[in-house]
C-alpha cells in the first residue's frame, strides 16, 4: 500500500460459489481521485464495485478505507454510496423525498435537511424540480436524483456503475461534464464503471483496465491512450493494427514484412490508423474500403499482412476501391507492446 492511498485493494479475490469472478486483484486510489474501471463484459467491474460498497464478502484479501480495514464492515457502516445505470429511484416520492431519503433514514430533520437537499439539488442543477415526481423527470434528471441522492450522504467515496449507458448520446455528454464538475466541486473519490473508452478517456484522472478478473493495465488516460502495455489494452483502445514480433519480425499472414526502422525489443507493435502511411513506402495492399469521415477519408486495404486499417487527411486525393497502394507501417509511429495476448 502506498501512502497516499486513500482507498486500497489488497489482493482481493470475489467469486460467486465456484466462479471467480475477480483475483488478487491490488488497487491504490487516491483521495478524490476520479478513477474509471474500463474492461469488456464479464471482466469483473460490477463485482469489484459491490464488494466495495459491502454487498459481497470477499474470498480473499482486504478492503482499506481511509486508514481502517472495512473488509467485513456492513455495507451501511461504510460510507461507501453507490449509483447503478438503473436509477433506482421511488416513484411515488418527490425529487425533494427521494434526495431526502438517506438523511432522514440517519435521523436528520427539520432545516438542517431542507438545507442539505436544496444544497445537493442545486449542485446537480435540479433545484427548480423539488416538487416533481421522479417518473416525471428526463432519463438524464432522474439520474441526477440518483446523483444528488448519494452525494448527500457525504461519502468517503462515491462508485457510480455504469451510470450513463441508458442516456443517449447528448445527455450522456452533457452527464458526463457534469459528474466531472460534482466531482472536482465537491473532491468526493469516485469510481466510474464503464465499458467505453471514450468516457473513461474524457473523465478519468486515472483508467484501470480490466480483463479476467484481473487488472490489465492502469495509468492516466494519456498513458493508456498512447502507451498501451498489452495487445488487450490497444485493441480496446483503438489501435486497429495489432501484430506480434517473432524471432525478430513481424508475424504476418505470408512472406517477409518490410518496414522502415529497426524493430524494437516487443512482444508486439500496434498502429492506429492514422500512424500508417499511404502512398508510398515498401508495402503494397489493395483498396477495400474508402469512407469520406469528415477531415479524414478512412481505408480498409487487404495486404500480405492481412486487413490494414489507415485514415489519411481528406485534402490529400483519394485512393479509388480496388486500385493497388503503397504503404508503410513506420516503426517510429507504433506502440511497442510488452504483451501480447
Ligand atoms: N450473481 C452471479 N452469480 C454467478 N456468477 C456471476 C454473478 N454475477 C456475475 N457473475 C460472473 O462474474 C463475472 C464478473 O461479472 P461482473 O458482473 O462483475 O462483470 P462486469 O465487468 O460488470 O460486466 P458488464 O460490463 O457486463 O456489466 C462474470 O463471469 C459473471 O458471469
Ligand atoms: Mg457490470
Amino acid at each position: 500500500m502506498s501512502d497516499t492511498s486513500f482507498l486500497t485493494l489488497d489482493k482481493l479475490s470475489l467469486a460467486y460459489g465456484n466462479t471467480v469472478a475477480v483475483k488478487d486483484l491490488d488497487l491504490d486510489i487516491r483521495k478524490g481521485e476520479l478513477l474509471a474501471l474500463l474492461g469488456p463484459s464479464g471482466c469483473g467491474k460490477t463485482t469489484t464495485m459491490r464488494s466495495i460498497a459491502g454487498l459481497m464478502t470477499p474470498v480473499g484479501g482486504r478492503i482499506r478505507l481511509d486508514g481502517a480495514d472495512i473488509t467485513r464492515v456492513a455495507a451501511n457502516k461504510r460510507a461507501v454510496g453507490l449509483v447503478f445505470q438503473s436509477y433506482a429511484l421511488f416513484p411515488h416520492l418527490t425529487v425533494f423525498e427521494n434526495v431526502a431519503f438517506g438523511l432522514k433514514l440517519k435521523g436528520m430533520r427539520g432545516a438542517e435537511l431542507e438545507a442539505k437537499v436544496a444544497s445537493g439539488l442545486k449542485s446537480v442543477g435540479l433545484a427548480a424540480f423539488a416538487d416533481r415526481k421522479t417518473p416525471e423527470l428526463s432519463g438524464g434528471q432522474q439520474q441526477r436524483v440518483a446523483l444528488a441522492r448519494s452525494m448527500v450522504m457525504e461519502p468517503k467515496v462515491l462508485l457510480l456503475d455504469e451510470p450513463l449507458s441508458n442516456l443517449d448520446a447528448r445527455l450522456r455528454l452533457e452527464m458526463r461534464t457534469e459528474l466531472q464538475r460534482v466531482q472536482k466541486e465537491s473532491g468526493v473519490t469516485m469510481i466510474f464503471v464503464t465499458h467505453d473508452q471514450v468516457e473513461a478517456l474524457a473523465l478519468a484522472d486515472r483508467i484501470v483496465v480490466m480483463k479476467n478478473g484481473a487488472i490489465e493495465q492502469i495509468g492516466t488516460p494519456e498513458e493508456i491512450y498512447n502507451h498501451p502495455v498489452s495487445s488487450f489494452v490497444a485493441d480496446f483502445v483503438g489501435f486497429e493494427n495489432i501484430f506480434a514480433i517473432r524471432d525478430g519480425k513481424l508475424v504476418a499472414g505470408t512472406g517477409e514484412v518490410f518496414l522502415s526502422g529497426k524493430l524494437p525489443e516487443a512482444a508486439g507493435l500496434a498502429w492506429r490508423p492514422r500512424a500508417i502511411s499511404l502512398g508510398s513506402g515498401p508495402l503494397k495492399g489493395i483498396v477495400r474500403g474508402v469512407s469520406f469521415a469528415g477531415g479524414t477519408r478512412e481505408y480498409v486495404l487487404e495486404t500480405p499482412l492481412g486487413i490494414i486499417k489507415a485514415e489519411v487527411d481528406a485534402a490529400l486525393p483519394a485512393h479509388a476501391l480496388g486500385t493497388d497502394v503503397a504503404f508503410d507501417l513506420p516503426v517510429g509511429s507504433a506502440a511497442p507492446l510488452k504483451r501480447f495476448g
